[in-house]
């Protein structure tokens, strides 16, 4: 297998860029969730439809029964829309604890949360089961799981409510849906679009990451001036950048919806192409990595996509810290629990949190980048266990 020389800087961004042409590309029909959807709000964020969702069921000032295992911004959504979440038992393999579930309903609790951890499902047939006996809605997340399917079932199809993230996984500026399943109607307002200049910028830091993506280093070079020229310009004319993926809730942006531009990428994307491509990544990973690093799924269910890659680290820092070194955008995924979350009840979570990373899969990324990928990190987890043997 080849060795990767840690001199050698790869450009590998965590997430998928902005072709140009998929900004005037033809609007596909889309058979996938959330475009699919009979009953379908967009906003600019996931959390914003949790936060909605606590408010259109009424849920707020009882109980939702959510996981320990946890990115900690739906938690904080949930609270501020006025729910007090109660937490059940993941176990280390991403395995909802069911018969904990159960035994954590009470007579507060009002809905069920379930999330589905970077594309592989949830256990949701269950999750409903124990939801209709309870008489309790069932909120499916799928904000890290778009595309993906349980077998031949769209993820966010069996709960009452599913919840998307748009930009985690397509090439877009910003992005979250809220669907609504079975007959219940709610006529939900269309939250109005995002400032202009917002999406603007975020659309043209994806160009200028396809740029570099595909230029090497005259494409870095040339990002690297643009970006310096952006910087200043969206200083000077005061630009509201409000930026996606961040940590935490906040409330003045909770009725901000997607742009129009959004969902003009997103339709005019190959998306049957996309899930081949992610799961054909995934694939070539497990098959390098398995040996450095016992997989955390042996496998890629039917209907799976995948989100990326997470690999078991001893020293996560350190781990990170080479990967990046050598370009590759590797993310340390759910370090935290949210407060409200009492981690030592949790000890499973605390080791999935301490040892997860994220290796980028994603469509953009081509055989040859991945076998680039692959080597590198043989070669970050090869060392970090040396290290601890020897510190051990
Ligand atoms: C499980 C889960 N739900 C909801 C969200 C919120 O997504 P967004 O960033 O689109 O608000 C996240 C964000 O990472 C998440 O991991």
């Amino acid at each position: 297998m080849e060795e990767m020389n840690s001199n050698q800087k790869l450009f590998v961004p965590s997430l998928p860029t902005l072709w140009p042409s998929m900004l005037w590309g033809r609007a596909k029909t889309a058979g996938f969730q959330p475009f699919a959807s009979a009953n379908v709000r967009y906003f600019y964020f996931a959390r914003n439809a949790v936060w909605l969702t606590v408010k259109m069921l009424g849920l707020d000032k009882g109980e939702v029964l959510m996981p320990s295992y946890h990115h900690g911004v739906e938690v904080e959504a949930v609270i501020d829309a006025g729910a007090t979440p109660r937490f059940y038992r993941v176990g280390s393999r991403w395995d909802v604890d069911l018969e904990d579930v159960e035994k954590k309903i009470g007579p507060k609790t009002k809905a069920l949360y379930l999330v589905h951890y970077a594309g592989f499902p949830g256990p949701v047939s269950e999750m409903r089961e124990i939801a209709d006996r309870h008489g309790l809605p069932l909120i499916e997340d799928c904000a890290l799981s778009l595309l993906s399917a349980d077998g031949t079932q769209p993820l966010g199809t069996t709960g009452d409510i599913g919840i998307f993230c748009l930009y985690k996984t397509l090439p877009v500026p910003n992005g979250g849906a809220l669907t609504i399943n079975g007959p219940r109607q709610y006529s939900l307002p269309e939250p109005p679009p995002p400032p202009l200049a917002s999406t603007f910028s975020h659309t043209v830091s994806a160009l200028l990451q396809n740029l570099e993506l595909r230029g090497g280093t005259m494409g870095r070079g040339l990002r690297s001036l643009i970006r310096k020229v952006g910087h200043g310009t969206v200083k000077a004319a005061n630009i509201e950048r409000v930026a996606t993926g961040t940590q935490h809730f906040n409330r003045d942006h909770v009725d901000m919806g997607m742009s129009p531009l959004t969902k003009r990428i997103a339709l005019a994307q190959d998306l049957e192409g996309i899930v081949e491509k992610r799961r054909r990544n995934y694939f070539f990973l497990l098959g390098r990595l398995r040996d450095v690093s016992t997989p955390l799924f042996n496998q890629l269910p039917p209907g799976v996509c995948p989100l990326f890659y997470p690999i078991v680290v001893q020293d996560k820092a350190e781990v990170l810290g080479k990967l990046h070194a050598m370009g590759i955008d590797a993310i340390d995924f759910w370090n935290r629990f949210h407060p409200a979350c009492d981690a030592a009840a949790f000890p499973e979570v605390g080791q999935l949190r301490r040892s997860i990373v994220e290796i980028p899969c994603h469509q953009d990324l081509e055989p040859e980048v991945m076998a680039n990928v692959a080597a590198a990190v043989r070669e970050a987890v090869k060392t970090d266990r040396r290290t601890r043997k020897r510190a051990g």
